[in-house]
């Protein structure tokens, strides 16, 4: 395929894409939302139908996804257009870039100002301002910080300026060099946190609480849940993962890279799971369904109740931080990759426009938790209320969907197969099928189950 942009970058080690892409896939999804999501739904069955999410659903979308962006060499805008022309199907395609460039935008939007709060934490922890709290004084204090604007506005700005500063460097200089240093201390903290849990909590019993369960837990609600989270934390459908790809060397397999990316996700967050859970376990009062208060609120009472909680609670939030950081990256990517190229702006100025926009959209976001809290703009949801369900319940399963119609149905075999030569023919044709007949339905459902689900009650 003739490339159209010549100056398309391409990593300078062969392990940075998985780097890159784990470090896009495992963030405050990971160890936010998996566990106190997994908490809510009883555990296990709901654990075991992420997993299956994972394997049957989401690895096949996110080999299309890598293959789109190496094939075109391009960010996701041009990709999918040159890859559709390649095969002589409609420009109309193209849609799905930016359908996923707009959303990760939007994403980028309020995940930084979640993100936001933990950097809060890393400064309540290293303060030592844990120490004896209790349940109600905990909830206390996440009021107050999601009570205040101001305090807010400058987490989320911290946030944001980290986030641009590596993409302003550029490809190589700023995200490749950010991500082989981030990633492993990232996992190394983890097993950190691992060792901690099973030294002072209950680790025989977040073991039975996350694995074990009754075929009877198993439930379609859940299921829905659980395949939109799959994709959620796998980063798909956003042109994040082909922004990435595009940077790929020829030779690498994408079959190989994509099950070590989705593998790594996949243990982080049930690693994060053995390591949270033994703490909540051992904490008297506190309930693993907790819900999304479950890290900014359980956590620091645990912390504030054990041995070396100063410590490791510092280590936690920063393993969030850094998690989080390296997500927010691969959200603003996208769109800088695409201004640069269509437009010629040097990189570092299109990241600072659009992460100041990113900026300037997040402030309805924050507002969202204070001022604005009771203003229904839609649907009965305030404003952030609206862009999460927007974006997650709506623009990813749609995204997901189109993904794998047009590299199933539309992308000439002759083309995915060159892409994946690497793969042994069985792999490939297992790829195919699950992509043409697996992926669509079971999409269309979570899509359909998560709409209703929403707009019935
Ligand atoms: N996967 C990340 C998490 O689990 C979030 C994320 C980063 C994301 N980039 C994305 C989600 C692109 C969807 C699309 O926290």
């Amino acid at each position: 395929m003739k490339h159209p942009q010549r100056q398309h970058a391409i990593w300078g080690h062969r392990g940075t894409f998985i780097l890159a892409a784990t470090g896009s896939a495992v963030g405050l999804g990971n160890i936010w939302k998996f566990p106190y999501v997994a908490g809510e739904n009883g555990g296990g069955a709901f654990v075991l139908l992420y997993l299956l999410g994972i394997v049957l659903v989401g690895v096949p979308i996110m080999v299309a996804e890598v293959l789109m962006g190496r094939r075109a060499r391009a960010n996701p805008i041009g990709a999918v257009g040159a890859v559709s022309a390649e095969s002589g199907r409609s420009p109309l395609w193209s849609a799905i870039g930016w359908c996923g460039v707009i959303t990760a935008f939007l994403i980028l939007s309020y995940y930084s100002v979640v993100a936001g709060w933990t950097l809060e934490y890393v400064k309540a922890a290293v303060t030592g301002q844990f120490a004896g709290q209790s349940g109600e004084q905990a909830g206390a204090v996440f009021s107050a910080l999601l009570a205040d604007p101001y305090r807010l506005v400058l987490w989320q700005s911290v946030f944001i300026a980290m986030t641009a500063i590596v993409l302003a460097f550029g490809v190589t200089r700023g995200l490749e060099t950010t991500v082989r240093v981030l990633m492993p201390l990232l996992f190394v903290l983890l097993l950190v946190m691992l060792g901690y849990a099973v030294q002072v909590g209950d680790f025989g019993a977040a073991v039975r609480f996350l694995f074990s369960f009754n075929v009877s837990d198993l439930s379609w609600a859940k299921a829905s849940v659980a395949l939109g989270h799959s994709f959620f934390t796998l980063s798909l459908a956003m042109g994040a993962i082909m922004a990435y790809g595009s940077y790929m060397p020829k030779r690498a397999s994408i079959g190989k890279t994509v099950f070590a990316v989705a593998g790594l996700d996949t243990l982080v967050a049930l690693v994060a799971g053995l390591a949270i859970f033994p703490i909540v376990f051992a904490t008297a009062g506190i309930e693993p369904g907790e819900g999304p208060g479950l890290m900014y609120i359980s956590l620091p009472v645990a912390f504030g109740s054990m041995p070396a909680g100063v410590l490791f609670g510092s280590v936690f939030f920063v393993l969030v931080t850094l998690a989080a950081w390296s997500s927010t990256i691969s959200l603003l990517e996208p769109l800088v990759a695409y201004i640069n190229e269509r437009f010629g702006l040097a990189r570092p100025l299109a990241t600072l426009a659009i992460a100041f926009a990113a900026w300037l959209l997040g402030l309805g976001t924050v507002l969202s938790f204070n001022v604005w809290e009771g203003q229904q703009w839609l649907l009965g949801r305030n404003f952030f209320g609206l862009l999460d369900f927007f974006t997650i319940n709506v623009m990813l399963p749609l995204g997901g969907l189109l993904m794998a119609i047009f590299v199933g149905w539309r992308v000439l075999p002759r083309y995915s197969r060159l892409e994946l030569r690497q793969e042994p023919a069985w792999m490939y044709n297992a790829w195919l099928w699950a992509l043409r007949y697996l992926a669509p339905p079971a999409v269309l459902v979570i899509m359909i189950a998560s709409i209703y689900a929403e707009l019935a009650p």
